[in-house]
Parts: C-alpha cells; structure tokens; sequence
C-alpha cells in the first residue's frame, strides 16, 4: 500500500527529478542552510535552522524529517549507500540511514561546522568547523583526524577527484590545500585577504571558483593558481556556490539576494537574477540533469527555478516572513516577539518545526510539556509554571542564568517596558485554540 501511494507521488511531481517549472519544497519551520541532491536526481536533503533535515524522496510536499540535531543545521550530504550526513550549529555530524530515518552522532568539533564533504571513494567524510579544523571521520566507524593551521574559521572543503588531497577555505582569507593521507597542509594556495566563504572545485576542467566577504568572486587554474576569471560584482558577501552538473555553469549567490549564473567556457555571465526580494541566498544546487537551480534564504522553503526561465517562478522573501513585517503597524509587544521569537515560537497549533516549542497555552504551562517538542533535559525537569513573572525573568535574566542548560539561545530583553509589551500581547496571542492535536 505504501508503495503504490509513493509510485503515484513519484509519477505525479516529477519536478525534482529535473527542469519541470518553477516549484518550492515547503514545510521547514526556519530558512534552508543546505541543500543536496541524490545522484540519481530523485531526491533532495534540506538543512534548515528549524534544527532538521528535510528528506524528499520523489515528493515536493511530504518529506521525512529527520530530527535529533539540538541547532540550527547548515550542512546536508547524500552519502549514496542509503545514508546521509548533517551537520550543524550544535558542533555534532549525525549519519542518517535514510530508510528509518535513525541516526548516529559523531563528536568532536568544538565549533559550529558549516560544511562537508564526501570522498570520491565514499570512505571519508570531511567537515569545515568554526573551530578552525578540518574533521576527517572515516566512515567505517574508525577515529577522527582533524587538521590544524587554518587561523581562523574553515567554512568549506572539497576533495580532489583522486581524495589524496583537500581543498579548505576560510575566514583566515586563505585557500589551502592538504594531503589526506598525512593530515598535514601541502600548500598555502592563495591568500584573498578577506574571509573566504564558498568554493567550487571543478577539476575535470582545471579549475577552482572561490568566493568571499568582500564580494571577491574569482577562478584560479589548478595548474599555476593564475586567475582565469574575476566575477567580483558590487555585491556582498558571496555565500553561496554552485556548478552544473556538466561544469558549464557556475551559479553565484550572495547576501543581497542575487544568483549570478556564469558561463564556465567563456567566464560571460549568462544571467543576473534577483533571487530574493531581500536578504541572502545561502545554499545553491543544481538539479541532476541541470535544469533547474535550487536556492535557499530566509523563507522556510527552497524555491526552484527553471535555469532558463528565472522570472517564470517566485522570488525568495518577497512573501509574509512574520519577522520582517511593517513594523509601523504592530504593537510594540507584537514588535518585540516577531523579531525576537517568531523565528524559533509559533504562538498557536503545534511546535511545526520551529526549534522552540509552540507557545500556545504557554500561561499557566509547566515547562517543558508540550507533547510534540524535544525538550532538553533542564526544560523536562524543571519546576517552572510559565506566567508573566516567570516570563519577565526568563528574559531580565536571559535563559542562560534563569535556565542554564536550556537549548534556549542567550538573549535578553533589557527594557522592563518592552518586556511588558510582549507578555501583554503574548497573553492574549497565545490563547488556546484547540487545534492542537
Ligand atoms: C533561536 C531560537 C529561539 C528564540 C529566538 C527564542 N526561543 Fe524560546 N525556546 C527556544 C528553544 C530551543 C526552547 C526549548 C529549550 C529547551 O528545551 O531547553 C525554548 C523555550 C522557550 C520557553 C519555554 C517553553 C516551555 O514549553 O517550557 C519559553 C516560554 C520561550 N522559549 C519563550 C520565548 C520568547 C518569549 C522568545 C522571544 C523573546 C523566545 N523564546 C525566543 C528557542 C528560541
């Protein structure tokens, strides 16, 4: 019976398999920080900063989630054995088996990781910490390495098409080049002078796309590291890189919402499109068979745009993100919890994958009860009734000294008054509904 219902999903959304229209992938609860595709084009892992990972097997509506990180993730790796790797804000890789969806937890860094990779030969696997290492996990289960010199936050890797070496990039304005097998650096390649993003290696072709904070977006030869091709635009900062799967096209994306698609044979730049209405394109892949080009920004979606049709689809941030509404027309108390909580707490129904719980019925609820929502243990265990006292000293205080241990991020709210305001409005907001199961 599952079968047959997901042979009809399947033949009836073909979009991610390959250029089919504009489309988006929706359900996360907070912006995509990663996108990957499958090998065989037929389905897609999003990393969101709702704290899961997206799994979309043949559907563009119904993905499997797959939860347990404890932050936001920012990095998504088909690993092609029916398993998949996720890392994020909470400094720990996680190895999925995409069937049941369970996972295993690898530890290490000591820092958010924002990037990984995969070995040719599928062995190893690489990430790219705020550490400042390089974290080489075998996965066949043997110990760590990490690789050390970067002086700065690494922010992304790629291994060369033999893996007997690896390409690191970094906040330290460095590209640097190391031998896999050693752990130890070759060669410092270049020094940009400013951090380092993203990079794109496309050895079959010779070269290596790098892009930076300062807007700094160039290709150097493998050969001789000469630059073949300065795409430095009026724009920053570059975050986001992506090739074709054929190499001939390079998409730029960068933190004013542009996607830059650029001709790998003559270094033309074949299109400049405005991605999103505001804000930044974070993660960018091409569908297998390269028609279509997925982004990711502040929406809590990826959007999908045919590569030669760009203005046929929607703009990412041009919808109701709550958080960026008017200011003008909310209430100071509205204000305060759209910009400061929205992004984490819907008021009403359930948690929805935001990586807090839902607030509704928050006063008078004993923390860390809400039935849908993964709680650390200092929540599950606590004594709290939430109300406006306790409300008002969760954020006098900040969470880190009211609730020490709480997966809750350090924040507070200095002005008695505007703490006032939000507890006014959030009582009022989050009245039950009794929609929620
Ligand atoms: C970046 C995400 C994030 C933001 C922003 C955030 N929270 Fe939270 N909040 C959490 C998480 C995660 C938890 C659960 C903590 C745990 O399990 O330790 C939580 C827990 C809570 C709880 C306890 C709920 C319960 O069921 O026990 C309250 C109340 C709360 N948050 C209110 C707020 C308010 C009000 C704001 C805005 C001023 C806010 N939060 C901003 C992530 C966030």
């Amino acid at each position: 019976m599952r079968g047959l219902l997901f042979a009809t999903i399947l033949s009836l959304v073909p979009a991610l398999a390959g250029a089919d229209g504009f489309f988006t992938l929706m359900g996360h609860g907070g912006p995509v920080k990663g996108i990957d595709v499958s090998h065989d084009g037929q389905a897609v892992l999003t990393a969101s900063f709702d704290n899961s990972v997206g799994y979309w097997n043949g559907t563009t509506t119904a993905p499997r989630w797959l939860e347990g990180h404890e932050a936001a993730v920012n990095a998504v790796l088909f690993l092609g054995d029916g398993r998949a790797a996720s890392a994020g804000d909470d400094f720990d890789i996680r190895l999925w088996d995409l069937r049941t969806g369970t996972s295993e937890v690898l530890t290490g860094h000591q820092g958010k990781i924002l990037m990984l990779a995969l070995s040719p030969d599928r062995k190893l696997l690489a990430s790219a910490s705020w550490d400042g290492s390089i974290g080489l996990w075998p996965l066949d289960g043997g110990a760590p390495r990490f690789l050390k010199g970067h002086q700065s936050n690494v922010n992304a890797v790629a291994f060369t098409a033999d893996g007997q070496h690896l390409y690191s990039v970094s906040a330290d304005g460095t590209l640097r080049l190391w031998d896999v097998a050693t752990g130890a650096q070759k060669r410092r390649v270049l020094s940009h002078g400013f951090g380092i993003n993203t990079l794109v290696l496309a050895e079959a072709r010779g070269w290596l796309a790098y892009g930076a904070v300062d807007g700094g977006t160039r290709i150097i030869a493998l050969s001789d590291d000469k630059v073949l091709a300065d795409l430095t635009a009026d724009r920053r900062p570059v975050l986001a890189m992506a090739s074709s799967p054929d190499l001939d096209q390079l998409a730029i994306g960068d933190g004013q919402g542009y996607i830059m698609l650029v001709d790998t044979t003559d270094w033309s730049i074949a299109r400049d499109f405005r991605a999103a209405q505001r804000g930044p394109i974070w993660a960018l892949h091409y569908t297998a068979d390269g028609g279509n080009i997925h982004a990711g920004g502040l929406d809590d979606a990826v959007f999908s745009w045919p590569v030669d049709d760009l203005d046929g689809g929607e703009k990412l941030a041009s919808g109701e993100r709550t958080f960026l509404n008017d200011p003008n027309v909310m209430s100071n108390g509205e204000r305060q919890f759209q910009r400061k909580c929205s992004i984490c707490h819907r008021l009403t129904g359930d948690t929805a994958r935001r990586a807090g719980p839902t607030l509704e019925g928050v006063f008078g609820r004993r923390a860390g009860t809400v039935p849908d929502y993964r709680y650390s243990e200092t929540l599950t265990g606590s004594s709290i009734i939430w109300g406006a006292n306790t409300i008002d000293a969760l954020f006098d205080l900040g969470p880190d000294h009211y609730i020490p241990g709480s997966k809750m991020p350090m924040q507070r709210i200095t002005a008695a008054q505007d703490r006032r305001d939000l507890i006014e409005f959030l009582m009022t907001a989050t009245e039950p509904t009794g929609d929620r199961p």
